[in-house]
């Protein structure tokens, strides 16, 4: 590809600015787009059903992943994905940055199951962060509902779940594994 071709060149100058108002989340508008959300998740993303996940302080690039993802199909659920069909790529932008930008719920998990848990984490920390609050494409697990975080490990292990290295990485944890690590990070 040349990059100096000058109509390439002024393409790419346009796609700048046609993508610019996309990206200028607006989280007030998330907020309100939010109350169709809150009947499953909880207001401001704290959610008191532990097989619904919070989404409170989730990080931000990690929602916007997850429901297109759910548009596409490529990640399935019956509940998400008519939801997020109906979202804009404005509404994702938006909604992303309300629920990221709201207080971590912390849902607690079993304490001995959390400290056996807590010797298997520290090959999980490298990409979900020190604290395990997420980075970018990581998804935060600190304080998730330990039920929500043992099931989507057994999607990924089943198959019934795409998720990149997770995949190999749920394969090689047995049942055990899941459930002590799901109550370690949820208790974070
Ligand atoms: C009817 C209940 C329901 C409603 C309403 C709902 N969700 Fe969900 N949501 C779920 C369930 C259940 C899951 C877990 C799906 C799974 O197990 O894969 C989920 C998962 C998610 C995830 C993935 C979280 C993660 O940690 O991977 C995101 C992001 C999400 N929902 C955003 C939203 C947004 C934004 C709205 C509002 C537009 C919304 N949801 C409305 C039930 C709901
Ligand atoms: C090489 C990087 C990497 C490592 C190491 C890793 N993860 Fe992940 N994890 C990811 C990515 C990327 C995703 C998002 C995948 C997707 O889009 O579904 C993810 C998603 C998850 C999810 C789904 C969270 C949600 O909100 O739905 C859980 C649970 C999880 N990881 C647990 C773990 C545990 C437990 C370990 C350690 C045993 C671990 N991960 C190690 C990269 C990693």
């Amino acid at each position: 590809m040349d990059l100096l071709n000058p109509s390439l060149f002024l393409s790419l100058i346009l796609a700048c600015f046609w993508t610019l108002p996309i990206f200028a989340a607006d989280t007030a508008a998330g907020e309100q787009k939010a109350a169709i959300c809150s009947s499953c998740h909880g207001p401001q993303g704290k959610s008191s059903n532990p097989q619904w996940p919070n989404l409170a302080a989730q990080q931000s690039l990690y929602i916007i992943n997850q429901l297109k993802a759910f548009k596409s199909g490529d990640r399935q659920n019956t509940l998400m994905q008519p939801l997020a069909a109906n979202l804009s790529e404005e509404d994702i932008n938006n909604l992303a940055a309300y629920f990221s930008s709201q207080q971590a719920a912390k849902a607690g998990g079993d304490p001995t199951l959390a400290k056996s848990g807590q010797a298997k984490a520290a090959m999980c920390m490298g990409c979900h962060g020190s604290s395990s609050e997420g980075n970018g494409l990581f998804p935060r697990l600190a304080g998730q509902h330990p039920e929500y975080l043992e099931q989507q490990l057994k999607n990924y292990k089943q198959g019934s779940r795409n998720g990149g290295p997770m995949q190999a990485i749920a394969a090689s944890l047995s049942e055990e594994d899941m459930k002590a690590l799901a109550a370690y990070f949820g208790s974070l």
